[in-house]
């Protein structure tokens, strides 16, 4: 497979990509996300491969979802085209572990994606953060979600609503990352924890990440929470009031955006 935005690799029974989009610090876009989730998957249907990792370069894992792209996008362009569910999530449905090496920025949807690998190891030169309150939005790959789970509810607060950054130091005191290393070692490190694991039973390995994860699956509260939120935002749509004026006028509905 040829791909153009990720550069893979097989190292022994690892697997590794690195995402490379250098001149905009690896910003991701669809064309990555989708030939990450094809590499995920490719390493994780085969039996020579035992763990994987992902890592960006020495300044940027991934500086967040690729804002140039997105700028003119509307409501329906993002919500007819699943944008993200499309292809943001494929690496949830990956068995084996997944171990993201970040060095430099992982912010916004960079500080996602490496949430969504089952841990990280950084270097000390690591910055995480979820800025996308600058740009006037959210995160919306995870980010409010999985924050709070993994730094507590204070500090994904504090990042999510000031934008500011997290170092390394205070990344592993938060409990976010597993290990900080040197920069220089830190690709090394991370290859090495995915070497041990690939050495141990595969069905052990895949049980234990199912297992962990499990702990983190959501109540009825989320859920109606979620369809709720959903449910209020077809509101901001004009297919919302045109069903609705059609119903009162006793008329058949013209939607849009069908
Ligand atoms: C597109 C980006 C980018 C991004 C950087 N670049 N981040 N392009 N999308 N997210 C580009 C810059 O425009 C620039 O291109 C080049 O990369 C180098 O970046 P500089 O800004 O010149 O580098 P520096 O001064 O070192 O500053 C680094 C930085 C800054 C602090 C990381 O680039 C920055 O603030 N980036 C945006 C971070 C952000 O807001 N991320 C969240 C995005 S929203 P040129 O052509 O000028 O050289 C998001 C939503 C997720 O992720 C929702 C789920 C998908």
């Amino acid at each position: 497979m040829t791909y153009e935005t990720i550069l893979v690799e097989t190292l022994g029974k690892v697997g590794l990509v690195r995402l490379n989009r250098p001149q905009v610090l690896n910003a991701l876009n669809d064309q990555l996300m989708t030939e990450l989730g094809q590499a995920l998957m490719d390493f994780d249907s085969d039996d020579n491969i035992g763990a994987m990792v992902i890592t960006g370069n020495d300044k940027a894992f991934a500086a967040g979802a690729d804002i140039g792209a997105m700028a003119t996008f509307t409501y329906m362009d993002v919500y007819k085209s699943e944008y993200i569910t499309r292809n943001w999530e494929t690496i949830r449905n990956i068995r084996k572990p997944v171990i993201a090496a970040v060095r430099g920025f992982a912010l916004g949807g960079g500080c996602e994606l490496a949430m969504m690998t089952d841990f990280i190891i950084c270097a000390d030169t690591a910055k995480f953060g979820q800025p996308e309150i600058k740009l006037g939005i959210i995160p919306g790959a995870g980010g409010t979600q999985r924050l709070p789970r993994a730094i507590s509810k204070a500090k994904a607060m504090d990042l999510c609503l000031t934008g500011r950054l997290m170092d390394a130091a205070e990344a592993e005191r938060a409990g976010l990352v597993s290990r900080v290393v040197p920069a220089d070692k830190c690709l090394d490190e991370a290859i090495e924890a995915a070497t041990v694991i690939a050495a141990y039973s595969n069905p052990s390995v895949m049980m234990a990440k199912e297992s962990i994860n499990r702990a983190f699956e959501g109540s009825l509260s989320e859920g109606m929470l979620f369809e709720r939120r959903m449910f209020h935002s077809l509101f901001a749509t004009e297919d919302q009031k045109e069903g609705m004026a059609a119903f009162v006028e006793k008329r058949k509905p013209d939607f849009k955006n069908k």
